[in-house]
């Protein structure tokens, strides 16, 4: 999410492109073929069963990069979402617009075999392994579109940071308790082999109760593996916290501003684990 960017020439008002599934070359095709099989090596145990599921339900392991008419095709048949193709980063609004219509703007272009591990604009493999599994489950895909609806609301206030933080705690990097224990089911740690184990077993970071003031005031790291983690009971009471409730007065409260840093454990946050941050007092970045 970022205001940064001058829409290229060939990309449409919304900042749509032509995903031209058809140019895609057998390397880049192999590359997600690579990836795909890297992440189920270490996905089942860890990734949320709803995860998991989607990515069945979509078959998204079928060969190659997928083609987002026919993933979409299918999606919308379950969810009423589609996956549309974007060249990178969108401005706000426009991401904002794409949710709120339950349109998931997807990067068209993959990472190269080189750098399989840390990219710094999300592409394909990102944004379709990663969250479009999600959006096969009916409260996950509620919440989407009420975030994009919630966004574009906040576009009013100084909000943008604090709306930010809750994407990236929940949609990004949350985790769910099951009767199994913690799973994974952010998209930054799904599409990602390291951060995967990272976040379930590393001593190094807290896992803290979803509470959805404290989750917006908090900031976050955006180019190492998180200090703290936010875990949901279930995807019910993620849609319940964020959409029964209306975020003017804590925006007003918050004054686009975070109150802790990433690695703070406060007295009343319910920890789960409280992390040594060996890991970042370490340096971190891997
Ligand atoms: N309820 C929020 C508001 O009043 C909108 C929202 C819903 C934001 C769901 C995020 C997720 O603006
Ligand atoms: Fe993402």
């Amino acid at each position: 999410m970022s205001n940064h960017f001058e829409k290229p020439d060939h990309a449409r008002a919304d900042w749509t492109i032509d995903q031209d599934w058809s140019r895609y070359t057998d390397e880049e095709h192999a590359v997600w073929d690579l990836l795909y099989k890297r992440q189920m090596e270490v996905l089942p145990g860890r990734a949320a069963p709803e995860f998991l599921d989607g990515l069945k339900a979509l078959d998204l392991g079928r060969g190659g990069i997928p083609d987002f008419e026919v993933i979409s095709d299918e999606l919308e048949a379950l969810t009423g979402w589609r996956v549309v193709a974007v060249p990178g980063l969108v401005p706000d609004d426009v991401f904002f617009d794409h949710l709120a219509n339950r349109r998931f703007p997807a990067g068209q272009f993959i990472r190269k075999r080189n750098e399989l591990d840390y990219l710094q604009e999300p592409d394909v493999f990102h944004d379709v392994f990663g969250h479009v599994p999600m959006l096969t489950n009916p409260v996950f895909a509620d919440y989407m579109e009420a975030y994009g609806k919630g966004g574009l609301r906040s576009l009013n206030y100084a909000a943008l940071k604090n709306l930010a933080a809750l994407y990236w705690y929940t949609v990004e990097f949350g985790l769910i308790r099951t009767d199994e224990g913690l799973r994974i089911y952010g998209a930054g740690i799904v599409s990602s082999k390291t951060e995967s184990i990272f976040a379930l077993e590393d001593p190094s970071p807290n896992r803290i109760g979803f509470d959805l003031e404290r989750l917006m005031r908090t900031d976050y790291r955006i180019d190492d593996f998180q200090q703290t983690y936010f875990v949901i009971d279930s995807y019910d009471q993620l849609f319940r916290a964020t959409v029964d409730t209306d975020f003017a007065p804590i925006y007003e409260r918050l004054q686009g501003k975070f109150a802790h840093g990433p690695e703070d454990v406060l007295d009343r946050d319910e920890v789960i684990t409280r992390g040594t941050q060996a890991y970042a007092k370490a340096g971190g970045r891997f």
